[in-house]
């Protein structure tokens, strides 16, 4: 039974199962024992990236995983395009900077998604890279991939991108849409307490990492690609994390991830059309690029009062980000959520509108 309806953005709600996998004892991380599940981890992390491409399994919050693209890909004074869609496009766009990356910003109003003509006519013939975050978790907008791939086909910058939001409870194919990094965190649609990362590269990418001359050490992929070969990393990961992240692809195998995937688009759905009637609107311009994992639900000066009385009724989700922190709330429904949770929330937010 769960106590309350934790719809949050993330770190989202750890199922009972998730939670027993981690109740257990410790296991040397140079153990026969981690290097079995260490390598299942990695097999169900490529399936749900869409990759033949080894995922490495980082012990950081999904930031450090974003680090490790940078550090290991580019140098000082490399030109890299960056949409910027909200928070946590910015985010990248500040780090890269910060690594003395030539950064040009291609910004977006709030609540739109990255247009791709649009940022192509940034890309130079010298830009080694093109950022593109794949679910602005602040908006609740998801980008096009895709057509961001197609449009870099045949080009020398990398397409990376953020699907911190997105992986496991979005559609990801890394190797069909032609992206040479996808980085994520176990926090969100893995059902798994913070702690971990993990990032993809392309074959594209590793020869990025050759000439690559920014300084790096606990990131280098270069080190956790030799450890992988033995089904470890270079340094003690958070092994219960590791424990949980198995028995959570565990679950999403045993559903399906195309069911996976359609429940976190039916819910979504069922909590649009929901806040709709109850007279709200989404934040987001337009419905098709409306996020399946979360919902920034707008209500211009209430946002806030409405996250407490949510959390009043037992219902935990996120209020908005600066700039939009008074107006917009947001819904998450990444990993743990089921239809009588949204259905839930729902009623809760009905009985606050009233
Ligand atoms: C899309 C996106 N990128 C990056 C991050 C940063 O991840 P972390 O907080 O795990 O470092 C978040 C966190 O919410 C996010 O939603």
């Amino acid at each position: 039974m769960k106590k309350e309806i934790v719809m949050m953005v993330g770190p989202t709600a750890v199922p009972e199962r998730v939670l027993k996998a981690m109740n257990r004892n410790s296991i040397s991380h140079r153990s026969e024992e981690y290097c079995k599940i260490h390598e299942r981890v990695v097999e169900g992390l490529q399936k749900l990236f869409g990759t033949e491409n080894e995922v490495f399994i980082l012990t950081s919050s999904g930031t450090g995983a974003m680090e490790a693209a940078i550090q290991n890909c580019f140098s000082p004074g490399d030109h890299v395009v960056i949409p910027v869609i909200g928070t946590f496009s910015e985010q990248f766009a500040k780090m890269a900077e910060a690594y003395q990356l030539k950064v040009t910003r291609v910004e977006f109003e709030l609540g739109e998604a990255a247009q791709v003509d649009r940022v192509m006519e940034y890309v130079r013939e010298d830009t080694k890279g093109i950022f593109v975050i794949h679910n602005e978790s602040s908006t609740g907008v998801t980008n096009d991939l895709e057509s961001f791939g197609k449009a870099l086909e045949g080009r020398d910058a990398l397409l990376i991108t953020d699907s911190v939001s997105g992986a496991g409870g979005l559609e990801m194919k890394m190797d069909e849409w032609k992206i040479d990094i996808v980085l994520s965190g176990s926090q969100k649609a893995l059902m798994v307490p913070a702690g971990l990362s993990f990032i993809s590269l392309s074959q594209k990418a590793w020869k990025a990492t050759e000439s690559s001359k920014l300084p790096k050490y606990y990131f280098d992929l270069k080190k956790a690609r030799e450890f992988q070969k033995i089904n470890q990393t270079p340094n003690t990961p958070a092994v219960y994390n590791v424990f949980a992240v198995e028995e959570a692809l565990n679950m999403i195998f045993e559903e399906g991830l195309e069911n996976v995937y359609r429940r976190h688009i039916d819910n979504t759905n069922q909590i649009i059309e929901g806040v709709r009637n109850l007279g709200y609107d989404i934040f987001p311009k337009d419905d098709k690029y409306a996020s399946k994992t979360l919902t920034a639900v707008y209500a211009p000066g209430k946002a806030k009062k409405i996250v407490k009385g949510l959390k009043e009724q037992g219902v935990i989700v996120n209020t908005g980000l600066f700039p939009i922190e008074e107006d917009v709330f947001r819904v998450g429904v990444m990993g743990y959520v089921y239809k009588d949770d949204v259905e839930g929330f729902l009623e809760a937010l009905s009985r606050l509108s009233k």
